[in-house]
């Protein structure tokens, strides 16, 4: 997805996972300060996916009327938050480790409150209150809302949980208070929750039955956006195709391919983008609408788990290696080859063989992908997999393949970016680049970040840049032209 406004690494972690470990590295993100006046403070820190970061946005939003402004200071805190991630053993230790940190703090400033928010809250439910003793806060994905109630039981001397699902629960009225944002980009949540279990999946278990947020809600939320100045929005979900709402009165229906129009349409000047796409679900509507607006960036994150049939059924995902191939050609024909396609992948499912991971690696040369986020399986209690299929691929092995995945994609990596050299890409400017203040960054419509020399484009402008070279992980040009939108 798309870059992180703060990420932090902790001092005091162990050394930075390497490539194999997984990729990208965990993310971790600190709210950053709003300063209003308020009276108490809250430090939020978020991990996972995308999903939790705009929760958090949803949780500050809520605080904030409750009379919490942010903090990015954990030394200035009255109340401290973690939004936390159950998707890999190694998340659930990342958290942990803070914990213990935030802990010694607690020692020292007695009257500090501590939460627990997110899917982990949801997985572990109150046992968390017996295993980390310190904890005074559980509160799952879905019960947010209840958020001033249980601060005020905590505030009387109790420790407070709520962690029921829901099966409605979408936030569609809550503005969020727009925490991970530069202005120019932001997270717009369309649904919640998820059906599919996937048999390595602990989603459906931390986030509950999948819904669908009112069409309206997403729309104003857009419209707004674009008002405050804003000039891209990706619209989020665990599995953003199988998005279907339909009015109370019963008379109007939306799917994804209708939600993506009417928000392309809200202005020329607003890009809009999606995650994440689960391959059985992806229609031709969806790809004829890409391709009917221009303000549709042409990327789609289409994550295949493997590229073997047979490990694609344990996997329980629902379609086979020939389906995933016809989506692909399905994009390719109806987008082009221009359009971006990146994927997730897992190395060492139960029970893999050499040649089934081959057949990923064969895969990834079949798609080409531009991007890839690609893990070693971790087991997660209650799953599927965890029940009924044995753990047996040596972590060793995993890790080799992990390896020799993350080399193959990359390779491809490379190579989609070097076909972009000597072509005129529209890019939003973002922001200074990392390397240089005289240069800025931003990224094309494939998602590519490209760099380039400032000239007299600011944040927030269309820019027309001539790509001379590529770094294999970004490209290098210069401003030819600017633009006011699409
Ligand atoms: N809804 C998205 C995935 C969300 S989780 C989809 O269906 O594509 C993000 C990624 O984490 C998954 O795509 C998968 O590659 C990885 N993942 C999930 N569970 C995992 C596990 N138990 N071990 C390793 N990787 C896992
Ligand atoms: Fe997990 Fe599968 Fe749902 Fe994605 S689609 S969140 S992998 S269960
Ligand atoms: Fe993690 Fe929950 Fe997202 S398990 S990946 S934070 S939905």
């Amino acid at each position: 997805m798309s870059q992180p406004l703060l990420t932090l690494d902790f001092l005091d972690t162990p050394a930075a996972p390497t490539a194999a470990d997984h990729q990208p590295a965990q993310e971790v993100r600190v709210s950053p300060a709003t300063r209003t006046g308020r009276q108490r403070k809250l430090y939020i820190e978020s991990y996972g996916c995308q999903m939790n970061f705009s929760d958090s946005e949803i949780v500050s939003s809520i605080l904030f009327e409750e009379g919490f402004d942010t903090t990015e200071q954990l030394s200035d805190a009255d109340l401290v938050l973690l939004n936390t991630c159950s998707i890999r053993e190694k998340a659930e230790q990342t958290v942990r480790m803070r914990l213990s940190q935030i802990n010694s703090h607690k020692k020292r400033n007695p009257g500090l409150l501590v939460g627990v928010l997110g899917c982990m809250a949801e997985r572990l439910k109150s046992k968390f209150l017996e295993e980390e003793k310190l904890v005074d806060l559980v509160v799952g994905p879905d019960a947010y809302r209840d958020l001033p109630n249980l601060i005020r039981e905590v505030d009387g001397g109790q420790k407070a949980v709520n962690v029921l699902l829901s099966r409605d629960e979408t936030y569609a009225d809550i503005t969020p208070v727009r925490l991970n944002s530069n202005g120019i980009t932001a997270f717009v949540s369309i649904m919640r929750g998820c059906d599919n279990m996937c048999s390595f999946c602990v989603v459906p278990f931390t986030r509950g039955r999948e819904r669908s947020r009112d069409a309206h809600s997403i729309v104003q939320e857009c419209r707004d956006l674009v008002a405050q100045g804003y000039k891209e929005v990706t619209l989020l979900g665990q599995n953003v195709d199988s998005y279907k709402w339909t009015s109370e009165d019963g008379l109007e229906f939306v799917n994804f391919a209708q939600l993506l129009e009417r928000v392309a349409l809200i202005s020329p000047e607003l890009r809009v983008r999606f995650s994440t796409s689960h391959p059985k679900d992806i229609t031709d509507e969806v790809l004829y609408t890409m391709g009917k607006y221009e303000n549709i960036c042409k990327y789609i994150h289409l994550p295949a788990q493997s590229g073997n049939s047979r490990v694609l059924k344990l996997m329980n995902r629902t379609y086979d290696r020939p389906w995933y191939e016809e989506r692909v050609q399905a994009i390719r024909r109806i987008l082009g080859e221009d359009c971006a396609i990146s994927t997730d992948m897992i190395s060492g499912f139960c029970s893999e063989t050499e040649e089934e991971h081959l057949e990923t690696l064969s895969l990834i040369d079949f798609v080409q992908y531009d991007m890839g986020y690609n893990f070693f399986y971790s087991e997660r209690p209650g799953t599927l997999a965890a029940r009924k299929l044995a753990d047996d691929v040596p972590l060793d092995v995993k890790k080799r393949r992990l390896q020799e995945v993350i080399d193959r994609q990359q390779l491809h990596a490379r190579a989609r970016y070097a076909r972009m050299v000597g072509r005129v890409h529209r890019v939003l400017v973002e922001g200074r680049s990392k390397r240089s203040e005289e240069q800025l960054s931003g990224r094309n419509s494939q998602n590519q970040v490209v760099i380039f020399p400032k000239g007299t484009a600011q944040k927030g402008d269309y820019v027309n840049v001539l790509v001379t070279s590529t770094t294999g992980a970004a490209l290098l040009g210069e401003i030819v032209s600017q633009d006011s939108g699409y």
